[in-house]
């Protein structure tokens, strides 16, 4: 891959070990308690990916899912007359499925996009290799569709960015195996330099082409500017089209969808929540749909963290957590997973500032690697509720074994590799006699 290196934007500065192994009710973890002889790297640079394909290529491929067995293909071309059109097969080179969708382009000041094609494909089976070409040229992509059950991998990485560490990251990420990735947030942090959504979307393609890619916003996508954008997301909501109708949103910016029997609810932290929102009524009548039965887990994520106990962003997620916490509680939401901060951390199960065994472990993972640097300061002493913290890039693994265990791993970048730095296993709060009234429960309390 080409890259560029800036000279000016590394403002990257930065970057523990015994073993702790605590047990409390339906959580089990294991971590290093604190880092203290982990040496922290040097600041690194942003990487701008260079087009180095025709421009009636696509470039900047990536997929999402849409519904139980269809994925969208979104790709950009230079030429606004490819066709958005994919072929698709089970084997390389032979493709006899074609499916066509359609195309938009968006202007942000000085800057006009490329056209950005979006063409929604299958039915597909499930667990299955397909090779793909869009708007009707090489290259071939291929991508693996994921099970219909369980066992289930995600990949979770928050504040992603584009510099060398995002890179490290990225290659971390896909030295093992994972179904789908999911980000909480801040994506290129083009911060309204148009040219570096271009940039992060070929620096992302050799993954995100490969396995879905399923997004929310961060503060960095709102990218509005008074009277001319003033609702923000231009390129966000044109580039990156997640299945927000499939689940009944109305938005682009909150949505949710199933996978492999867990139910995944992306919310906004930069779109209205307050009570009788649009989206605060769109979540409400999305968690009455939810069968615990179909789907045993649900995780949701969302940018601005509820609880954190770094200096960084202190208190930003407040009003979201006062509006929409305790829907969430009473749905017995399993994990909440955020970025914005750019650091590590996980709390107990957690309700309204109290340790709560019926509610949702929140875990802080705003660490991909972005231009801004880490997050450094946490408060002292740490909250009773904080578990394990860290300000150091790296990237999660959620592995969903079955309908009641699931295993959380935080790898923490450690130049050429990564290292589990902390580890969590958790039972599911639908298999809890303790937190569901209607107690079809294995659990032991
Ligand atoms: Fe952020």
């Amino acid at each position: 891959m080409k890259t560029w290196r800036s000279s000016s934007n590394g403002v990257i500065f930065l970057v523990p070990v015994f073993f702790s192994f605590i047990l409390v009710p339906q959580l089990v973890f294991r971590s290093y308690a604190s880092p203290p002889e982990y040496t922290r790297h040097p600041p690194r640079s942003i990487i701008f990916t260079e087009h180095n394909r025709s421009n009636s290529q696509p470039q900047q491929v990536h997929i999402s899912l849409v519904g139980k067995d269809h994925m969208r293909i979104s790709w950009v071309t230079d030429d606004t007359k490819a066709p958005s059109i994919v072929e698709y097969g089970e084997t390389s080179g032979k493709y006899n499925s074609l499916a066509t969708g359609n195309h938009l382009r968006y202007e942000y000041f000085f800057y006009k996009s490329g056209e950005i094609h979006h063409v929604k494909i299958g039915p597909l089976q499930p667990s299955t290799t397909y090779y793909y070409r869009c708007s009707g040229v090489e290259p071939e992509f291929s991508f693996r569709t994921p099970p219909t059950n369980f066992p289930i991998e995600f990949v979770i990485v928050g504040d992603l960015g584009q510099t060398e560490w995002t890179a490290s990251t990225l290659e971390h990420v896909g030295q093992e195996d994972y179904d789908v990735f999911l980000l909480p947030g801040d994506l290129s942090y083009a911060d309204t330099q148009q040219p570096l959504w271009d940039s992060f979307g070929r620096l992302v393609e050799p993954y995100a082409s490969k396995r879905p890619w399923m997004v929310t916003e961060g503060n960095h996508e709102v990218e509005s500017f008074p009277i001319i954008y003033p609702k923000g997301f231009k390129a966000y909501n044109a580039r990156w089209l997640m299945p927000y109708e499939e689940s009944g949103s109305t938005s682009n910016l909150y949505y949710s969808f199933d996978v492999a029997r867990t139910h995944i609810i992306m919310l906004g932290s930069y779109t209205d929540y307050k009570k009788e929102s649009e989206q605060y009524l769109w979540l409400q009548a999305d968690l009455a749909k939810i069968d615990r039965l179909k789907t045993p887990w649900i995780f949701v994520l969302l940018h601005a963290p509820w609880y954190n106990s770094n200096d960084a962003h202190k208190g930003e997620g407040e009003a979201m957590r006062k509006a929409m916490e305790e829907l969430l509680y009473n749905a017995r939401v399993d994990v909440i997973f955020a970025g914005h901060v750019h650091a590590y951390e996980r709390f107990t199960r957690v309700y309204n500032n109290t340790a709560d065994p019926c509610g949702p472990v929140h875990i802080t993972i705003g660490d991909g690697g972005n231009r801004e640097g880490l997050a450094m300061k946490f408060e002292n002493p740490a909250p009773s509720i904080s578990m394990y913290r860290e300000p150091s890039f790296g990237h999660g693994r959620l592995r969903v074994m079955d309908e009641r265990t699931a295993h959380w791993a935080w790898h923490r970048n450690n130049e050429s590799d990564s290292i589990v730095a902390d580890e969590l296993s958790l039972q599911s709060l639908s298999t809890s006699k303790v937190c569901t009234q209607k107690g079809e429960s294995h659990d032991e309390l």
